[in-house]
């Protein structure tokens, strides 16, 4: 049997890659499975929602393992699996779900009810989701594998692609979410708030759903400047002047049809002054200035039930001042939570093999090795202008 190393969660501001244990087939509660397979890691991207909890913004466990963004080569299966086949590559969507549960039916696989005995939703190696471990490894299980997983059909031509691939796991999708939430169609003009992965992937998303001018804002101008380079109108939101003015200034008026929140809640407030501190209502209530009447407001950013690093006592339970009222006068509808992945991977998945969205060049992919995921942390935590993709068997990045 191989061994298996894995990025560990040690302490807020430190992660480690360590000795790990190889998957086993069993479920986090001990269960022998056999709808499972074990796959061999093919790359597994850092996000900014493992941020959240390496800086100690949440209540991760010490000692997790990290990592839900995972694309691989099964190399072990169940007796129950029946679709998939020992060396299909497959993108795993970051969801755990059952394919069993009303939720999972109905397409709400970001909130499978029997995935995690918590509460609803699982997701691997994150907090409150069910303890699946991540899949920041060299191996990693992946249950109900004929639901979750998306095959890739033509393993060579994939490998080609494995740089804009490796998005379908998680932020293509949730951009791609944040938009079609947000109303977005041709023609729309288009807020989004942060310029991370996430908020890239829902300005290309916007494009691909037709959008007539895309603007994406933040307050970190080395990622501002990378989004003008492809292709996005930028505000920045540490000046003085306000959103809905420098929004004036590109649109000739000062509100756009759809809004997308790719923040959360470490949102920085507005303003050379509001920028110098966090404030996690900032996006929310700045969304509902500036988007049209009867709008729509798509919101991937995540918000927490708890938050021990909170600017306030009622923030520290996920409690915020949003002025609820002026969505409400405005009519505004809102749509927030984990992404249902796989509503939409299949179809993002052709959109990138017939060259339709280039994500891995807007985003600003860059592959490093699993022993440099640390450096990839810290750097993503400093705000470069990157998504980082670990490869953990040094598979493509000779490529
Ligand atoms: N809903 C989901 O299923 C899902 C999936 C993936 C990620 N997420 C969440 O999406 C968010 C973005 O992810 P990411 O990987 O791009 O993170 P990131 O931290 O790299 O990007 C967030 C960006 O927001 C900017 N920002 C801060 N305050 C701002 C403000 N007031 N206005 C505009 N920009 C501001 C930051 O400077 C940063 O560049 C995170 O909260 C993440 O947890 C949700
Ligand atoms: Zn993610
Ligand atoms: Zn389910």
């Amino acid at each position: 049997m191989s061994g298996n190393r894995g990025v560990v969660y040690i302490e807020p501001g430190k992660v480690e890659v360590r000795t790990i244990d190889y998957p086993k087939m069993q479920d986090p509660r001990g269960k022998k499975i056999e709808h499972g397979v074990i796959l061999k890691v093919v790359s597994t991207n850092i996000c900014g929602s493992d941020q959240h909890m390496v800086r100690g913004r949440t209540t991760a466990q010490l000692g997790l393992v990290l990592g839900h963004e995972i694309t691989g080569q099964i190399v072990e299966k169940g007796s129950d699996v029946e679709r998939m086949q020992i060396g299909d590559l497959v993108s795993v969507p970051f969801n755990v779900a059952c394919g069993r549960c009303r939720s999972c039916k109905e397409m709400h696989t970001g909130v499978c009810l029997t995935v995690n005995p918590a509460r609803p939703g699982g997701a691997y190696g994150y907090v409150d989701m069910g303890d699946w471990t991540g899949g920041q490894a060299e191996y990693v299980l992946v249950p109900y594998a004929d639901f979750n997983l998306l095959k890739l059909p033509d393993t060579d031509k994939a490998m080609e692609k494995i740089r804009d691939l490796t998005c379908l796991s998680d932020i293509l999708p949730t951009g791609y979410h944040g938009a079609v939430t947000a109303g977005v169609g041709p023609g729309s003009t288009v807020y989004v708030a942060g310029a991370g992965p996430v908020g890239l992937a829902a300005a290309a998303s916007a494009r691909l759903l037709g959008a007539a001018c895309v603007i994406v804002g933040d307050l970190n101008q080395a990622r501002l400047d990378h989004a003008k380079k492809q292709g996005f109108e930028v505000v920045n939101l540490s000046l003085d002047t306000p959103l809905h003015e420098q929004i004036a200034a590109i649109l000739g008026e000062p509100e756009v049809d759809c809004a997308i929140d790719a923040v959360g809640f470490e949102a920085r407030g507005h303003g050379h002054e509001g920028a110098k501190h966090e404030a996690p209502a900032t996006v929310l209530n700045s969304l509902m200035q500036v988007v049209r009447v009867a709008g729509k407001i798509g919101i991937p950013g995540l918000y927490v039930t708890e938050d021990p690093g909170a600017v306030d006592a009622a923030a520290k339970s996920g409690a915020l001042s949003v002025r609820f009222g002026l969505g409400w006068a405005k009519s505004h509808s809102f749509h927030t939570g984990q992404t249902p992945t796989m509503k939409y991977n299949r179809q993002l998945m052709q959109a990138i093999m017939w060259d339709r969205i280039n994500i891995a060049e807007v985003v600003g992919v860059q592959v490093i090795s699993l022993d440099d995921a640390p450096r990839g942390y810290s750097e993503f935590d400093a705000g470069v202008p990157k998504k980082f993709v670990i490869d953990p068997h040094k598979t493509f990045s000779a490529a």
